[in-house]
């Protein structure tokens, strides 16, 4: 038997362990390659200038080294310096402890806070639930937002692209969600976002109330590719660690769009080819590796919202294309709205909740069905209404439209401040293109008439949904 104690064993151990080290031996651009030391792709290395510590991450490796992308700034480093490759990729703090806190892309605190004490390390790399061991998504996750909670029902493990142009309201409908959802905890990534911006959705939209039960992570766009990615892959692994705790964890990104930009310039600087839209492929397989990480596991669930920039009626952009190939639906947000002071912009019938049939009841769907039913016969007359050359009458879907018109607009409606509870609005909805009968109650949301039936003939939904098909 040893005589020397474990903890010297293992200091020894650690001591004595060789430290791999090589030389930096080339600087272009966002690019830094090191020679004469070992690494995988996704392993850390930290490079040792002048003025400090520089962090890398191994991006591609040739015959001649490794190619890594820095975490921080270049400044400083020259040809020739010393980096020690960690063996392993870096590691994030995850824990409770993080609850209410704003952290920078390596999971430290930059809200004036104390620093995180007592939390654990976690590889940053997770792996997302095995395909087969993945429970099926069955149960409604309230998200606080009239509109999406009946019309794009979002379950609990499934991905919502949430898709607008900037200044739409995407940001605003984030920090809604964040006070009105009914997950225990909310990540949040912000990628790639202004400083100003990411000041203002804290201090303004988010508020105390909103960040209580949340953790946001930050990268704003001032900062590495490399570092903008790893914020989302850090926030991803927080939200991790608090599923495995059982909890339903909501994971927010704003936005995916500017995540796969950094991609875009992390493989353009290894030296990958650009191939869609100047967009190499490491784009097109690294943002299936952030998605996949949502879902139900054995034990609790990832729900994640993605928001993706479009400007314009640009279809033919590769990140949105993408995007909606892999996402489990989406919630579109509309300028038009926006321009009118519809908020939440979301335009109804461009948005859908590929899991609604599994999560709705029957009621709650026919309710949604009948809405753009009526949507949609408004939206085929609406240019004979605005010039005053529709004559009631002459269509009987569109005098519906118009006799609701304005509990409709108040119905989707919602102010930024106002959490709308998901029972209260299901009701409102039913009760809204049902009459009574399938209110379920008196309980009317925001409509001031106190649940009196808003439908003037209570029309059987049935014929609702058969009248819409010819509007559509
Ligand atoms: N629910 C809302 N109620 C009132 N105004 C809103 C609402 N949502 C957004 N806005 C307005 O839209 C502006 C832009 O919203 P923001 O969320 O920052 O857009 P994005 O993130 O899409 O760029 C806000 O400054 C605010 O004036
Ligand atoms: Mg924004």
């Amino acid at each position: 038997m040893s005589v020397i104690p474990a903890s010297v064993v293992r200091n020894v151990e650690v001591v004595a362990r060789p430290r791999r080290c090589g030389r930096v031996s080339n600087m272009v651009g966002l690019r830094v390659d090191v020679e004469g030391v070992e690494g995988a792709v996704g392993d850390g290395l930290k490079i040792f200038h002048r003025a400090g510590v520089l962090d890398a991450e191994v991006v591609a490796a040739n015959s001649s080294g490794l190619v890594c992308a820095p975490l921080g700034e270049l400044a400083g480093v020259r040809v020739g310096d010393p980096a020690e490759a960690l063996g392993r990729p870096f590691a994030v703090q995850v824990g409770e402890e993080l609850l209410g806190r704003v952290l920078d892309g390596f999971g430290n605190p930059i809200d004036g806070g104390a620093p995180v004490a007592g939390a654990d390390e976690l590889a940053i790399h997770g792996n997302p639930p095995p395909p087969l061991e993945r429970d099926l998504i069955e149960e409604q996750l309230a998200l606080g937002i009239r509109s999406i909670d009946t019309v794009v029902p979002c379950g609990k493990g499934q991905r919502l692209g949430i898709f607008a142009g900037s200044g739409v309201g995407k940001s605003s409908l984030l920090s809604m969600i964040m006070r009105g959802t009914s997950a225990a905890v909310s990540v949040l990534a912000l990628v790639g976002e202004r400083g100003r911006e990411v000041n203002e959705f804290i201090h303004r939209d988010l508020g105390k109330a909103g960040l209580s039960r949340s953790v946001v992570v930050v990268a704003t766009s001032d900062k590495p590719a490399m570092l903008r990615l790893r914020a989302a892959f850090t926030a991803v692994r927080i939200a991790e660690w608090f599923r495995d705790q059982g909890l339903d964890v909501l994971f927010m990104m704003d936005s995916l769009t500017r995540f796969a930009m950094a991609q875009r310039e992390v493989g353009l600087a290894a030296g990958e080819p650009p191939a869609t839209r100047g967009y190499p492929p490491s784009v097109f397989s690294l943002m299936p590796r952030l998605l996949e990480r949502a879902g139900v596991a054995a034990r609790g669930s990832i729900t994640g919202l993605y928001t993706v920039l479009v400007e314009g009626d640009d279809l033919n952009e590769p990140i949105s294309d993408a995007a909606r190939a892999i996402l489990d639906g989406h919630v579109v947000l509309s300028r038009r709205l926006a321009n009118a002071g519809h908020y939440p912009a979301v335009e109804v019938l461009e948005s859908l909740s590929r899991v609604e049939p599994a999560i709705a009841s029957t009621d709650q769907r026919l309710a949604a069905q009948a809405l753009r039913s009526v949507l949609a016969a408004y939206r085929e007359a609406r240019d004979l209404v605005e010039i005053g050359a529709y004559v009631r009458g002459s269509n009987a879907a569109v005098d519906r439209a118009l006799d609701l018109q304005d509990r409709i607009e108040a119905f989707l409606t919602q102010d930024i401040f106002e959490v709308a509870s998901i029972e209260k609005s299901k009701a409102a909805l039913i009760a809204l293109m049902m009459g009574d009968e399938g209110a379920g109650g008196s309980d009317e949301g925001r409509s001031s008439d106190g649940g009196k039936a808003l439908l003037t003939a209570g029309q059987p939904v049935a014929e609702l949904v058969a009248g819409a098909g010819a509007g559509r």
